[in-house]
């Protein structure tokens, strides 16, 4: 995800800002940026690669007290210098940096194209630099003010001028903080980039606006009223701060699901219903399709195992899956009308790479559902559909996995649509669901407590069972797979009515088993299944919908509710809960959560 910084005050700007920057490294970037005033003139350098490229072009800067900079992750156009940010209006003498994705640019390029401003870059950010400039006269904070209105998405800002002696940032559903110094001041993505400057800081919350300078932050509401600053002390260590002052990267990563899953679903709603204009370009063989080969590995294959079952429930069609590294040996017979689909975070894993070559020099166009821009599945697919879950860093996927949960379901619901299967109430229903899943998200999250004392109860145990039907069954898949990866606990999932069929000779009373119910019209089915468990005096965990709390509660020894939704919907609301029980079980083991022993993140060989 990108990262911003900004500062002013009496500090050489240039070190603050590098120093800052470097602090932002860990959220994963493809490029770096640095805007710099100094005299009446803004000196911008930004290089793709790493930030030591960067600071290689400043050999010749003046020195400066005002500045801005950024690490960029890519969304809209490669990663190359051009499309790194800062960006500039046609006169150059505005400089911004942007982190988020602004819905509406292509309607904005076009109209301020018409008006004679020319864009150097392929980014949604350099539309804000030459709208500001059709506004700004003199007083930035007020183009600024001029200009919101106009965005839609998410964007934090910093934005600069070469006549004044100010910092102007906004924030909308990404996240920006401001550290207060003595005569100087400071902006950034987060906290961490700035605590070897300071201790104080305002968080910024959506629809605010703040003017920095060295004198002193003002902030304000998009309609231009003051607001009081609440600022807050914060004393994280140095480990801390790295990860944003979670223990572990997977905490962190578990924790923004409720951010990156709205990032995901961002410019993908139009009216009430799906709008995947990535899909244009084959979209006659959309139409045609009758048959989806799906491929992946490791937790993107479980995900794929629920696009499967979407796509079958919703869309009808045909549909055949299997893990890459048996997918591209296997013979196929193609069948006419078909599409291929590969699902991978990083975009390299090698036998995902090898299934989609395979499919597509036999002709079967492909979507790569991915989420590292510029990627190999990326540039490789005829269609990437990329999920906006920023960079994962853990070795266990976790917001990834969740990502790639929302752009199935909309490419589920697309093709339903197309097939003519679902009418247009039916489909906006599950689209607005869709839409308050990061509350929900958030209700769970917020709740992690609850689930980590259920793991001081679990963590001993050599063996904990997963059981589920129907999609709640693919749910228990992934949650049995994040157990395992990181406590090293021995833990399978079954359909839960397979259990009588051999596994059930396994259950004791020194396993316990998640029961996963949240499928309704199979409810009672599943409860059945839970009360072999208990027969064996098997302990039970019991996730289900806090609409059904009353019939639940009591069943097991341990329960979770998630907040109501569609049970079609349960595996991204749920999921979060198996994530984190997997990582608390880890930490009271004391395992290396974020490195797993014989794992690795990118498994780039066969
Ligand atoms: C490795 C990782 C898994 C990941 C899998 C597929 O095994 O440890 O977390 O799910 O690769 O990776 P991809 O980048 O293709 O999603």
């Amino acid at each position: 995800m990108c990262g911003i910084v900004g500062y002013v005050g009496p500090r050489n700007a240039t070190e603050v800002l590098l120093t800052s920057l470097k602090k932002l490294e860990y959220r994963g970037y493809d490029s770096s940026g640095v805007a710099l005033k100094a005299q009446d003139f803004i000196y911008i350098a930004k290089k793709k690669g790493r930030i030591a490229e960067l600071e290689e072009a400043f050999v010749d800067m003046p020195e400066a007290h005002l500045g801005i900079a950024h690490t960029r992750w890519a969304t809209h156009g490669e990663p190359k210098d051009e499309n790194a940010h800062p960006h500039t209006d046609c006169t150059g003498r505005l400089a911004l940096v942007h982190n988020g994705i602004i819905e509406n640019y292509r309607e904005l390029k076009a109209e301020l194209a018409s008006h004679g401003h020319r864009f150097v870059s392929e980014t949604d950010t350099e539309v804000i630099a030459h709208l500001i400039e059709e506004y700004y006269e003199g007083d930035l904070l007020r183009a600024v003010l001029r200009i919101l209105p106009r965005l839609k998405g998410a964007f934090a800002l910093a934005v600069i001028s070469r006549d004044e002696n100010r910092i102007v940032a906004v924030r909308q559903d990404s996240p920006l903080v401001l550290g207060l110094g003595e005569a100087e001041n400071f902006l950034a993505s987060d906290i961490p980039a700035l605590l070897s400057y300071t201790k104080e800081f305002v968080i910024m919350e959506n629809g605010q606006v703040a003017d920095i300078s060295g004198r002193g932050v003002d902030l304000y509401d998009f309609d231009g009223n003051a607001l009081p600053l609440n600022i807050r002390r914060f004393d994280w260590d140095e480990k801390q701060a790295e990860k944003g002052g979670y223990d572990h990267f997977m905490l962190k990563e578990i924790m923004e699901q409720d951010e990156s899953i709205r990032s995901t679903l961002l410019g993908r709603v139009r009216d009430g219903a799906v709008a995947l204009d990535e899909l244009d370009p084959i979209i006659d063989e959309l139409r045609r399709a009758e048959r989806v080969y799906i491929t992946a590995c490791g937790t993107a294959y479980h995900a794929g195992l629920v696009g499967a079952y979407l796509l079958r429930h919703l869309a009808g069609l045909d549909v055949e899956i299997e893990v890459a590294s048996e997918f591209r040996y296997a013979k196929h017979h193609w069948r006419p009308n078909s599409l291929g689909m590969v699902i991978s975070q990083s975009g390299e894993t090698a036998d995902t790479l090898q299934a989609l070559r395979m499919m597509k020099a036999d002709g079967i166009p492909v979507i790569g559902v991915v989420n590292v821009l510029g990627s190999s599945v990326y540039r490789e697919a005829d269609v990437p559909l990329l999920t906006q879950a920023g960079p994962e860093i853990a070795v266990a996927s976790t917001k990834a996995y969740s990502t790639q949960l929302v752009v199935l379901y909309l490419f589920a619901l697309y093709m339903a649509r197309l097939k003519g299967l679902i009418t247009p109430e039916q489909e906006s229903e599950i689209v607005a669901e869709l839409q308050r899943l990061p509350e929900k998200i958030r209700n769970v999250l917020d709740r992690a407590g609850e689930v980590r004392n259920i793991a001081t109860e679990t963590y001993r145990a050599s063996d904990i069972f997963f059981i589920g039907r129907q999609v709640d069954y693919l749910l228990a898949l992934e949650g049995s797979l994040k157990l395992k990866e990181i406590s090293y606990i021995h833990s399978e999932a079954f359909p839960a009515g397979e259990l009588k069929h051999g596994p059930l000779a396994l259950v004791t009373d020194e396993t316990p088993t998640v029961g996963i119910l949240f499928q309704e019209d199979v409810l009672e089915k599943t409860l059945s299944n839970v009360a072999e468990v208990k027969a064996r005096r098997g302990d039970v965990f019991i996730l289900g919908f806090q609409r059904d709390a009353s019939t639940l509660a009591d069943v097991g020894r341990w329960a979770f509710f998630v907040p109501d939704t569609l049970p079609l919907l349960a595996p991204i609301v749920g999921i979060p809960v198996l994530q984190l029980f997997a990582y608390y079980n880890a930490v009271l083991r004391g395992t290396d959560v974020d490195k797993p022993r014989n794992l690795a993140k990118s498994v780039t060989v066969e």
